[in-house]
């Protein structure tokens, strides 16, 4: 098998999301919204990365219902399971073993400079190998289906950049192998910072304190009641601005331009009348609510029906494996791994 026969003919898509409690507002403007939007124009594959939800400790029976729940969310949002393919990250061996072929490939060196890693280790008292491996088996992901392009939000635009280092790596040590990706980071959305310190970004590890992040199943009434509480300042300018003083303030314009699509002038225009903050909150909340009650509703139905979602898994996990697979065979037999004659 020649290599490079492991490539698609129509440029693919790759991305994912840790199924960890908190699915947010971050994770649909900056990732979600664009694969849906986008779902026609290429081939794309979207899992639910449990894997990587180990290198935090986790809740096994959470885990088990955050995953099914997330796909669930992937088809609420508008990912249709007859284009693309939705699987769950565990479903398909070839990540982890692709992960170790590059984790014996990735300098130690490569790691240590993530920041997600530096951020994260600094919080805990014990950290476990996974944390700081992690970005060799997200690189394992986005590589075994040799995806052309990875839509992501900013925070993970270094963890694409070390993947194309180490495809380049593996290419250059053993020849054409691995196909090297470009991230596709939104223009509007990439970086949705959290509602109570609009200095630190939206996260799920913060979802659970009160008023920090919008989820995507939250109702109408919680999704104003955190708007209204949203961190601002002391001065009245209903502006975009770079002034970290005013972060607050253009968070809640960013998510407004984000949801609308208008342009900024426009969006600024829009609060021109406002009287004070408060309207700007209450501005903001309403179009989020407009934009987020049909997914509520819909993943509500979806949930109504676990054997089909099981169905959709199933279908996903055998049409990746296919390729992913595939990928895998050629990195072992490139590294000089013995191959049984069939
Ligand atoms: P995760 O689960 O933390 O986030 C999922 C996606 O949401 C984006 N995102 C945000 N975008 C805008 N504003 C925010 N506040 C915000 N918070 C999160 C993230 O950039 C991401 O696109 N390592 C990844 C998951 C992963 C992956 C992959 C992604 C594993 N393997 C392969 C792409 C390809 C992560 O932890 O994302």
């Amino acid at each position: 098998m020649s290599p490079t026969s492991t490539f698609p003919a129509k440029r693919r898509v790759l991305s994912g999301i840790q199924p960890t409690a908190g699915i947010h507002l971050g994770n649909y403007l900056g990732a979600i919204r664009r694969w849906v939007e986008r779902q026609h124009e290429k081939e794309n594959l979207f899992c639910v990365v449990d894997l990587h939800a180990l290198t935090m400790p986790q809740d096994p029976a959470a885990l088990r219902a955050n995953t099914q729940e997330l796909i669930a969310l992937y088809i609420a949002c508008g990912l249709d399971p007859e284009v693309c393919t939705l699987f769950v990250q565990s479903h398909v061996r070839a990540h982890v073993e692709a992960g170790w072929l590059l984790t014996c490939e990735t300098p130690l060196g490569w790691l240590n400079k993530m920041t997600q890693f530096k951020d994260k280790s600094q919080k805990q008292e014990s950290v476990g190998t996974g944390l700081l491996v992690y970005p060799v088996l997200m690189a394992a992901d986005i590589l075994i289906y040799s995806a052309d392009e990875v839509p992501v939000g900013e925070d993970q635009k270094q963890h694409v950049e070390l993947t194309r280092n180490i495809a380049e790596k593996f290419n250059r040590r053993f020849g054409e192998v691995l196909k090297v990706p470009q991230p596709v980071i939104p223009e509007v959305g990439a970086r949705i910072m959290g509602l109570d310190n609009p200095l630190a970004k939206m996260s799920k590890s913060s979802a659970s304190s009160p008023g920090h992040a919008i989820l995507l199943t939250d109702t109408p009434d919680t999704i104003m009641k955190s708007f209204k509480r949203a961190v601002t300042d002391s001065g009245g300018e209903i502006r975009f601005s770079d002034d970290p003083a005013k972060a607050g303030v253009d968070n809640l314009l960013s998510i407004y331009k984000a949801i609308t699509g208008k342009a900024k002038e426009e969006c600024e225009r829009d609060f021109a009348g406002a009287r004070g903050y408060g309207d700007l909150k209450v501005g903001v909340a309403e179009v989020v609510i407009a934009a987020l009650a049909p997914i509520r509703e819909r993943f509500a139905q979806i949930m109504g029906d676990r054997g089909a979602l099981d169905a959709v898994m199933q279908r996903g996990a055998e049409k990746a494996s296919a390729i992913a697979d595939r990928t895998v065979g050629a990195m072992k037999d490139a590294m000089g791994l013995y191959r049984l004659p069939l």
